[in-house]
């Protein structure tokens, strides 16, 4: 059983459907605890679960190094065999990146390396391409750079805003990234030979 710590900035709603995922007994992957970089309103999903959440702001900290450093130790409290990336808005310092690599894996409303960074959908839609996707990757000290372990390509519908694309990307988010969560408690992905 894969015991996971998942890091989220906002609503979470990727959040809520690992955590209804691993209701089935059968699903090899547990929540074991959640964070966030602020007081996050998807922390309300793991309170539901009885999950325990814990928020370390960068703004209580002098620099980003300490402010890592804190979330660091948060999250290895918890001894989690992955950490999970979930609208985490804030690039983690290489020294986190550093402890926690090749097993701290991110979700990305693009399909990569198109649109990396914290404005993918919005980039996307002004951009006027008529695709663009979802993707699961390891992560590394880039923005959004690392090994892809999974991706999908979504088509832009004409008419199509930033709210109504990202809508659309989020279910597919939610199976890539469910998916390569039961792909690495089954084995049949190895972070370590990807990264
Ligand atoms: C998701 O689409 C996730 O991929 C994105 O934030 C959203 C969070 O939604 N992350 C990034 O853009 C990171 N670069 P959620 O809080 O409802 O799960």
């Amino acid at each position: 059983m894969l015991s996971l710590v998942v890091l989220i900035s906002g609503g979470g709603s990727n959040l809520r459907a690992l955590l209804e995922a691993a209701e089935d007994a059968e699903f090899p992957a547990r929540v074991v605890a959640v964070g966030a970089d602020r007081d996050a309103e998807g922390f309300e999903h793991a309170e539901r679960y009885g999950i325990p959440t814990f928020s370390v702001a960068l703004s209580n900290f002098t620099d980003r190094e300490s402010w890592g450093d804190a979330l660091l130790e948060q999250v290895q409290l918890w001894n989690p065999d992955l950490v999970v990336l979930s609208g985490f808005m804030k690039l983690l310092p290489p020294r986190v990146v550093a402890a926690l690599a090749p097993n701290l894996i991110n979700t990305h409303p693009a399909y990569l390396p198109e649109f990396p960074g914290a404005h993918a959908v919005a980039e996307a839609v002004e951009a006027g391409v008529s695709k663009t996707g979802a993707s699961v990757i390891v992560v590394d000290n880039g923005i959004d750079s690392g090994p892809i372990i999974s991706q999908e390509r979504i088509a832009i519908l004409p008419g199509d805003t930033e709210a109504t694309l990202h809508d659309r990307i989020k279910p597919v988010e939610r199976r890539l990234l469910i998916t390569a969560i039961l792909d690495i408690a089954n084995g049949d992905i190895d972070l370590k030979e990807l990264a």
